[in-house]
C-alpha cells in the first residue's frame, strides 16, 4: 500500500501526535528502556509541550504517516549542517513489516536531496537490534557510539549512523 505524509501544523496535530508517541514508546521500549525512562523521555521529548517548542523553536519538523488515510506512525526531522537529522521514525505495531519503513526512507532521502542537503543521519539505542538492520540495508552505516546524558540519571546509549546521498 501506498502511504502518505501529512505534516503536523496545528495544535489538534501536536496533540494526536503526542498521544501517538506516547502509545508507541509504551508498547516498544520496554523491551529496552526501564519504565522509568520511557516515562522521563515520552514527557521530556514527545509531550505536546515539547513538541510545540520543537516546532516552533528548534527548527524540527513532523509527519504523520498515513495507510489508508489512517495515521500508523510519525517521523520527526530536522535540517543541521547541511544534513538532515532523522529524529525520529515510529510506526505502531501493526504497522510494521508492511514496507512503509522503506517508503518512509524515499519521502525523507527525496526531502532532503530537494533541499540540496548531503546526508541523512540518525541516533538508534544499540540494543534496537531490528531498527539497526533496517537501517543497514537502507544503507546506512554506523559511525560511532554515544552515551548521552538525557538528565534525571537516564543515559541514551545510541549508535550514530549515516547515510550518503
Ligand atoms: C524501525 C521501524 C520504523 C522499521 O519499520 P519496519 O516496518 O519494521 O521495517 P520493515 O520490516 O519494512 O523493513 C524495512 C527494510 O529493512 C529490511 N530488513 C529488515 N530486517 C532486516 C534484517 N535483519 N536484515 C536485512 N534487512 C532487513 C527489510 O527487508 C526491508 O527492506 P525493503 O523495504 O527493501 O523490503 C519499525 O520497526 C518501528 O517503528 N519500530 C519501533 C520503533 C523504532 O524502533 N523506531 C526507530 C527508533 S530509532
Amino acid at each position: 500500500m501506498q502511504i502518505a505524509f501529512s505534516p503536523v501544523r496545528t495544535q489538534d496535530d501536536i496533540d494526536r501526535l503526542a498521544a501517538m508517541a506516547g502509545i508507541v514508546w509504551h508498547e516498544f521500549f520496554p523491551a529496552l528502556l526501564s519504565p522509568e525512562q520511557i516515562d522521563y523521555m515520552v514527557e521530556r521529548f514527545q509531550s505536546p509541550q515539547a513538541l510545540g517548542e520543537q516546532t516552533a523553536r528548534q527548527g524540527y519538523e513532523y509527519f504523520f504517516i498515513e495507510a489508508d488515510g489512517r495515521p500508523v506512525g510519525y517521523t520527526g526531522i530536522r535540517a543541521e549542517g547541511g544534513k538532515l537529522f532523522l529524529s525520529k521514525l515510529y510506526l505502531l505495531r501493526e504497522a510494521r513489516g508492511h514496507g512503509y519503513a522503506g517508503q518512509a526512507f524515499d519521502f525523507l532521502e527525496g526531502l532532503a536531496r530537494a533541499r540540496g542537503l548531503s546526508a541523512v543521519w540518525l541516533t538508534v539505542n544499540r540494543f534496537n537490534t531490528h531498527a539497526v538492520e533496517v537501517y543497514k540495508a537502507r544503507g546506512f552505516r554506523i559511525l560511532r557510539t554515544q552515551a548521552a546524558d538525557i538528565g534525571g540519571g537516564f543515559i541514551m546509549d545510541d549508535y550514530i549512523m549515516e547515510k550518503s546521498l
